[in-house]
């Protein structure tokens, strides 16, 4: 089984894809919010890629059925129900509803990834439940940061990192380890025991910061919380029994 991880949020080759499975992994806040939301009691989660997108798909629903959820430059959006804090996403509001969310990196990593075998939501509060469904799948592993605007994202790779780490320590004696894994991995060692010092070092971490919503990255790095691994499908993002 060989495990790889995207160091740069590029477009893989689809054909690349095809035998593998992916695990999405936008840790501030996309896939933290999809996996905390979906543990709350959302329905699913619909992945777009634009505002303009988000309103027309809206009109396919039910009125009631559906929130609109996401950021653009960080901020909620005007005219959506919910922004982009895993905080924001709690039962009381959101169970039982469809959320169309659009975010600027995560949302688009799905699209980008989807020929793939299969296509999983990962976050650190499902950290290890991920690397539990990635060895049961056994097919060779693509790890996909979403990034921050095409760009290297820190926290997004110390978790690919972490992922690498749970399979080499519960996996196969056949693990093979690509010189991005390698890197990856090794940057999860450098913070293992300090995960938040890793988010306030990195970019989009100051961003959050900057506008007051800091709060999100000690939410965002707690570990090991839920046991959910959500499962991208034709556009969709479920749990799946
Ligand atoms: C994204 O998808 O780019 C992020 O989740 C942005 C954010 O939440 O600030």
């Amino acid at each position: 089984m060989q495990i790889d991880i995207q160091l740069l949020p590029i477009p893989p080759d689809p054909d690349s894809l095809s035998n593998r499975s992916v695990v999405v992994l936008d840790i501030l806040r996309a896939t933290s919010v999809i996996v905390h939301a979906l543990s709350q009691g959302a329905k699913e989660f619909i992945p777009v890629l634009s505002v303009e997108e988000a309103f027309e798909k809206n009109k396919e629903f039910p009125p009631g059925t559906t929130f609109l959820g996401g950021e653009k430059d960080t901020q909620p959006i005007e005219g959506f129900d919910l922004g982009n804090s895993p905080r924001e996403y709690v039962t009381e509001k959101i169970k039982d509803k469809k959320i169309i969310l659009r975010t600027t990196n995560g949302t688009r990593a799905f699209h980008l990834v989807s020929p793939a075998k299969e296509v999983m939501v990962g976050s650190f509060f499902n950290v290890e439940a991920t690397a539990e469904r990635c060895l049961t799948l056994g097919w060779d592993l693509l790890i996909f940061p979403s990034g921050d605007e095409g760009c290297f994202s820190l926290e997004d790779t110390v978790c690919g990192g972490m992922i690498i780490d749970l399979a080499l320590k519960k996996g196969r004696q056949d693990i093979v380890l690509t010189d991005a894994s390698q890197a990856a991995h090794l940057l999860f060692k450098r913070f293992e025991h300090n995960l938040l010092e890793a988010f306030h070092l990195s970019h989009h971490g100051n961003v959050l910061i900057r506008l007051e919503r800091g709060d999100d990255l000690p939410y965002c790095a707690q570990t090991n919380i839920l046991s959910i691994v959500p499962i991208f499908r034709e556009g969709v993002i479920r749990l799946i029994d």
